[in-house]
């Protein structure tokens, strides 16, 4: 990592509860809010834009209880260069460690004409007269003139002296529309960060639209070019084609320090979490492509480089999965995979298989991903189970006896008999007979096996019919499927779990009481 004595601070500024949640569709609710604002603290971004308080009341109560109740970074509020809009912004994030007011303004021709209709000179002094009403409730003061990148130079250049002259301590530079591309921003950052009188006193920042696909090169290159704060939110979520995505940018820096000399202060291990969390609230997916966080970044589809993942990572992984609290890289099986992938993922599952057996079950493996695109461990662990009958089951049922009736307590006598003959009875009582019955095998194996599912189906007709059982059953972080069949449903159920608990118990190596 870059060493903090000789690197640079970039400040990560989240956008993700203000920009991200104008995604459409991303609408969060107070709890969700706060929620995400806890996280964001956690991931240790150094701002939070917590919201754009005067645009309800819903969502100046949300930002409020961030500034009271998330502790660390700076709490940001949003306003328009109106008093209102500023007043509004300043009630809803007094109360934090470390308040922010931001304040934005159209700067660009366009918005000036046709948004706000007003003269180039009138919207200057309007944007000085709301950071020096800002001033009176704090220094921190950002300030945004909004489609910066399709502005004129000279009245930005003339503008931005006059909003630091007023007080601004950090100028936000967006590109609002996703305009701009990197040498062309970079050469923009160089040019504000040298020509303005005041900037060397204030944090540059930026704040870049994904609409061309660029935002994150754009604002590495700001960055490159004497940008210190980044605007980003989680997922890259934001209007339109969305922002910046922060994940990316901190990874890029972290992974590039060679190219980056700088460090930021991320708990970079929070990043999938995150990820995953703002996903979860705002139902957007993160796709499965997506850079650092999506689904696909850690997996390997061809033969060729999970031979070479298997041989050695650094041959086709520039990022550990750890490095973002991620899960390590898998392979994902398909026609194309070898047996080197195979028999890796079989020694994952705990299978150990000698190389005959690994043949039989790379020629099964062959057949099944021709019909299937992708073979996933299951469907491995069920190739295994079928084609290779490597041990007796562990228990079989030896005896079984249940009570039950509307006044008796529900209870079962199990026997069970091991592989060498031995024999282990138990009696338990439970919520009903099969429950009973679980409950005594359980005191024999001494696991405590979770029943995730349970269902009865008649497999034959009339009142002799077959019934079928099949479990979902748990042990550790492993689960299995169980079936068993009798003309006894108690016996069906019991059969069910031995199944499950035979499978279980190969799976885990064992790992029981014996
Ligand atoms: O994109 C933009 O211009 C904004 C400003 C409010 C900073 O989101
Ligand atoms: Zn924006």
């Amino acid at each position: 990592m870059n060493d903090k004595k000789n690197a640079e601070k970039i400040y990560l500024f989240d956008s993700t509860l203000r920009d991200g949640e104008q995604t459409p569709g991303a609408r969060l609710n107070y709890e969700e809010k706060l929620e995400v604002a806890r996280q964001l603290a956690r991931l240790g971004v150094d701002i939070i834009e917590a919201g754009f308080p005067v645009s309800s009341p819903g969502e100046k109560r949300a930002v409020q209880d961030i500034a009271r109740l998330v502790k660390g970074p700076v709490i940001c509020g949003l306003a328009r260069a109106i008093k209102g809009d500023i007043d509004t912004a300043w009630e809803a994030v007094r109360e934090a460690e470390q308040p922010r007011l931001h304040v934005f303004l159209g700067a660009s021709d366009i918005h000036m004409k046709h948004k706000l209709n007003k003269d180039p000179q009138t919207l200057l002094e309007q944007g000085v007269e709301a950071v020096k009403y800002a001033s009176q409730y704090t220094s921190d003061i950002e300030y945004s003139p909004e489609d910066a990148t399709r502005a004129r130079e000279e009245y930005l250049y003339e503008l931005l002296e006059a909003v630091i002259k007023a007080g601004a301590t950090t100028i936000n530079i967006p590109d609002t529309v996703g305009y701009t591309v990197p040498e062309e921003f970079g050469a923009l950052i160089r040019r504000l960060k040298e020509n303005v009188t005041g900037m060397d006193k204030v944090v540059l920042s930026v704040h870049c639209h994904n609409d061309l696909g660029l935002a994150v090169a754009n604002s590495l290159e700001a960055v490159k070019n004497g940008a210190r704060q980044i605007e980003c939110n989680i997922n890259g979520i934001g209007e339109r084609a969305g922002n910046a995505a922060l994940e990316e940018i901190a990874v890029a820096l972290r992974i590039r320090q060679n190219h980056f000399p700088y460090y930021t202060d991320l708990n970079f291990s929070e990043i999938y979490r995150t990820s995953r969390l703002v996903s979860k609230l705002t139902s957007i997916s993160v796709p499965v492509n997506k850079a650092v966080v999506g689904l696909n970044a850690f997996a390997h589809s061809s033969g060729i480089h999970q031979d070479g993942i298997l041989k050695n990572k650094e041959t086709y992984e520039i990022i550990d999965a750890e490095l973002i609290g991620g899960k390590a890289a898998q392979m994902c099986l398909t026609a194309r995979s070898g047996r080197h992938a195979v028999m890796d993922q079989l020694n994952k599952m705990h299978f150990s298989l000698t190389p005959e057996q690994l043949e039989i079950i790379y020629g099964h493996f062959v057949e099944l991903a021709d019909k299937k695109k992708e073979v996933y461990p299951e469907d491995l662990e069920a190739l295994v189970l079928d084609h290779l009958s490597f041990t007796e089951p562990r228990y079989r049922l030896d005896y079984l006896q249940t009570i039950s009736g509307s006044t008796s307590i529900p209870a079962a006598i199990v026997r069970l008999k091991r592989e060498d003959d031995s024999t282990t009875e138990e009696v338990a009582v439970g919520a009903g007979p099969i429950d009973a019955a679980y409950n005594a095998i359980n005191k024999i194996t001494g696991l405590s096996i979770g029943l995730d599912k349970y269902r009865l189906n008649a497999v034959t007709h009339g009142r002799d019919a077959l019934g079928e059982v099949q479990v979902e059953m748990s042990y550790q972080d492993r689960s299995i499927t169980g079936r068993g069949t009798s003309t006894d449903i108690i016996e069906a159920s019991v059969k069910a779990y031995l199944n499950g608990l035979n499978k279980l118990l190969r799976l885990n190596g064992y790992g029981e009481n014996s």
